[in-house]
């Protein structure tokens, strides 16, 4: 069985997924912790990401791995790291590059294979599984994620006004929708949820109740 989120940034697509996995016991894939690190990768390394040669070289030395609710960039955790705010930027900007995004569609799909699968992200229905059992594209008014994001980031002791990380949100949402390469969009069979009024409890029993209902696994 395959589910797959996708969404604006901070929609509640993570929490949600995760919970969905517990829940079910599938394998929760979150796909953008997966651009954060290459994000982090060329970002550490002072890669230029415009100079595609160097890009393609560095790409290949790339090896990302999930254990537990890791994650590992050449089996370093970086899961932390990869939640800075410079990285959020950066990791939608090297989102837009064609051979970024085949090697990790690639890699999703080869760690999907013959498994029960969450995924979330933006091109998970559009692309990536345009097959999935189901299909949920999840959003939230932009005051709502904001705040969301802010009460995260305060809690991990990383100081950004709401204003900023709105302006954050503001900012990626519109590169990834405008990108020509996969672009965030809601799959014309997915099922659009609006987050804003409900509880993480309320989004997980909303999805659990369509996939028990239709139960296609
Ligand atoms: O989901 P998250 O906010 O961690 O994703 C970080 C960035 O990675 C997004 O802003 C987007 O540019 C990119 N991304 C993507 N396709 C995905 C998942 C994430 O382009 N499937």
């Amino acid at each position: 069985m395959i589910i797959a989120i996708d969404g604006p940034a901070a929609s509640g697509k993570s929490t949600t997924a995760r919970l969905i996995a517990n829940r079910l016991d599938l394998l929760y894939l979150d796909t953008g912790a997966m651009y954060r690190a290459v994000a982090l990768y060329m970002f550490e390394r002072g890669i230029d990401t415009q100079d595609g040669e160097a890009l393609q070289k560095n790409l290949a030395d790339i090896d990302i791995s999930f254990k537990d609710s890791l994650i590992f960039l050449n089996n370093e955790d970086v899961s932390e790291k990869i939640r800075e705010p410079h990285i959020s930027k950066l990791s939608s900007q090297i989102a837009i590059i064609k051979i970024v995004r085949h090697k990790m569609v690639e890699l999703q799909r080869e760690i999907a294979k013959g498994r029960d699968v969450i995924l979330e992200g933006r091109d998970i229905g559009t692309v990536v599984f345009p097959d999935a059992d189901y299909k949920f594209f999840l959003t939230a008014s932009l005051e709502s994620r904001a705040e969301r994001r802010y009460k995260e980031m305060s809690e991990k002791g990383i100081e950004l006004t709401l204003e900023q990380i709105q302006q954050e949100l503001q900012w990626r949402d519109q590169n990834d929708t405008q990108r020509a390469e996969a672009p965030l969009r809601k799959a014309d069979d997915a099922i659009e949820i609006d987050t804003t009024l409900l509880t993480i409890e309320e989004q997980v029993h909303t999805i659990l109740a369509i996939v028990n209902r239709t139960n296609k696994g």
